[in-house]
């Protein structure tokens, strides 16, 4: 047993220079520490990120409340608890908030406590966080790679959020690590010599200003062709629009643009479009095609492209068993994108890959846009396997810690480590 015998949160900065919460929790025998990433473009129905508001620190971004809340309720409530019961100390902070979506401590609070009990029961046990999470953990996520960056993450003026790249094809984690690098750098020189920006974009994408979207891939496959590869082989390609993002309310329409020119486009249309896009370029996985509430469309996109695409709900979804089980349900989505901060612990973020897994869908373990050098998700995404994860471009420290603490984990397993490349689609026909 880790008795826990202090718990202490402060401000730290993440990637974009805006505050977030770093928790220390201290047992009898160790400790350990997690700080919390921050979303751009969140869904209405994740759980809530406390910011003080108070507009004469950091624009009212700070996050001085939600360190207060652990420094004082969250770490009376847990001394004297077992770090390594992690759900009791999940369920105990869930109750003491009592609200439905954590928003009297805060989930950034509450999630910064947790994966930091987390940790200081891995130290306790002077093991990996990933064999803590799972002792038979050894399969690598294969990454999706965010090399060109748009919607909310750069000005790029791009609708389409992310354009990834999969290294299906490599044999290993650190030979796919190697081949998504080498395109993006191959991309970088195609950029330059056409006369763009080679700047990038939150997530480590180049955000050039291009005419229209088709580019944006075109640009890709090129670069993949370039570097040596064979794209719809060694390389798929994977796409975030973060449809909420261009979804009008008020026009009940997707404000889209296609080959350069803005159209006003129903669900069915966006369908469509996915539909031609698809049968055009070697995209396997496609990620908020639609906006969070389209349940009825989320349907008819599964039925009608869920045998060759992986569909994946992020803002539709948020990491919650609830919306998750009603999404399983109706056969809305056949993936499920996981990011802790959306839900606000590491049970329930847990929760919801175990079911996901049971009903036969994929996952896709990812960071936030505004992201630090923690790690954790790396690890998650190994104890969780077989998965995916999503953690940027191979550029800027902030993405990249992440597949340097999978080269880690790669190397520690050494002869055990597995990269299942395109097996992970094997429910989807290519
Ligand atoms: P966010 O974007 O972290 O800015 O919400 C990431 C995503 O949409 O996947
Ligand atoms: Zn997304």
């Amino acid at each position: 047993m880790s008795k826990i015998t202090d718990i202490r949160a402060h401000e730290v900065l993440d990637s974009r220079g805006n505050p977030t919460i770093e928790v220390k929790v201290t047992t009898q025998s160790g400790n350990g520490s997690a700080i919390v990433p921050s979303g751009a473009s969140t869904g209405v129905h994740e759980a809530l990120e406390l910011r003080d508001g108070d507009k004469s620190r950091y624009g009212g971004k700070g996050v001085l409340k939600a360190c207060a809340n652990v420094n004082g309720p969250l770490k009376e409530l847990l001394l004297g608890k077992d770090a390594s019961d992690q759900k009791a100390v999940d369920e105990a902070m869930i109750g003491l908030d009592g609200t439905p979506n954590k928003s009297k401590m805060g989930a950034n609070a509450i999630l910064g406590v947790s994966i930091a009990c987390a940790r200081a029961g891995a130290a306790e046990r002077g093991i990996s966080l990933y064999k803590y999470l799972n002792m038979d953990a050894v399969t690598l996520p294969v990454p999706m790679m965010n090399i060109l960056n748009g919607g909310k993450h750069a000005d790029s003026g791009l609708d389409i959020q992310e354009f990834m790249i999969m290294p299906v094809g490599a044999p290993s984690f650190r030979e796919a690590l190697r081949t998504g690098a080498e395109i993006f750098h191959t991309l970088g020189g195609l950029l330059k010599d056409a006369g763009y920006s080679t700047t990038v974009g939150d997530e480590g994408g180049y955000a050039p200003k291009l005419a229209h979207q088709d580019m944006a891939i075109e640009f890709i496959l090129k670069a993949v062709e370039v570097a040596g590869y064979k794209a719809g082989d060694d390389i798929l390609i994977a796409m975030d629009p973060a449809a909420s993002e261009f979804f009008d309310k008020d026009k009940g329409k997707y404000m889209f643009r296609v080959k350069g020119e803005m159209h006003e486009m129903s669900s069915a249309d966006m369908i469509g479009f996915w539909n031609e896009w698809i049968a055009k370029y070697p995209i396997i996985s496609i990620e908020d095609g639609l906006h969070e509430d389209d349940w009825a469309a989320w349907s008819d996109m599964t039925a009608q492209m869920g045998d060759k695409l992986q569909i994946v709900g992020d803002d539709f979804l948020v990491t919650s068993v609830e919306r998750l089980k009603k999404a399983i349900e109706q056969k809305a989505a056949n993936s499920i994108l996981i990011k802790m901060n959306q839900i606000g612990t590491l049970s329930e973020t847990i929760d919801a890959i175990n079911l996901a897994h049971e009903s036969g869908w994929t996952t896709v373990v990812s960071h936030r846009s505004g992201e630090t050098e923690d790690t954790t998700l790396a690890d998650l995404a190994v104890a969780m396997g077989p998965g995916q994860i999503k953690t940027g471009s191979l550029s800027r420290s902030d993405r990249v810690a992440k597949y340097n603490q999978l080269l880690r984990i790669e190397e520690e397993l050494g002869d055990k480590a597995v990269f299942p490349g395109r097996k992970i689609f094997s429910q989807i026909k290519m």
